[in-house]
């Protein structure tokens, strides 16, 4: 039963299903991480600038900070935990291409920006899998890293591009 001043809320989190009474002003990156347990969204500036809660919501990358639990009632999220089901199947150790290539490329440091990026990449790539490199960087200017210098994560994305699920 719903309670009084509180909204039920039906989602997927990474294939699992959800639901739980929220009240209408929870922000969607709070209930992710503290009703869902999906600790992979990361909240940093908490406003829409930074990129690090950036969440797949029905195939499209959205900021969890920027909107509200209730909007995502009966959608379908994937977070980087579950980023297999946007970028291909992983290896034997669990890693997709994506991943990988940020591996190989040493795409990141604290790994704070990093599952913000990898969402919002895998999707980016299926949209437009051989981007230019004009485009990959104006695609990361929704995201910002603190640590990198973006450079690595350029060369990650470049060598991943093709590499992709379509
Ligand atoms: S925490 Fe959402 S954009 Fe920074
Ligand atoms: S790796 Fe630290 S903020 Fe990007």
């Amino acid at each position: 039963m719903t309670g009084v001043g509180t909204n039920r809320v039906a989602i997927i989190v990474d294939g699992r299903a959800v639901a739980a009474d929220v009240e209408p002003r929870t922000l969607l990156a709070d209930f992710l991480r503290d009703t869902c347990g999906a600790v992979a969204v990361h909240i940093g500036c908490g406003e829409g600038t930074c990129g690090a809660c950036t969440v797949a919501l029905d195939g499209i990358a959205v900021r969890s900070c920027l909107m509200l639990a209730v909007q995502a009632d009966g959608g379908t999220i994937v977070t980087a935990a579950g980023l297999a089901a946007l970028d291909g199947p992983p290896d034997a150790q669990n890693l997709t291409p994506l991943q990988l290539a940020f591996r190989a490329h040493h795409a990141l440091q604290c790994g704070f920006c990093t599952p913000g990026i990898l969402v919002a990449t895998a999707l980016f790539l299926r949209a437009n899998p051989h981007p230019t490199r004009a485009e990959i960087v104006d695609h990361l200017s929704g995201h910002l890293c603190r640590c990198t210098g973006n450079v690595p994560i350029i060369a990650a994305i470049e060598a991943a591009a093709g590499a992709t699920a379509p």
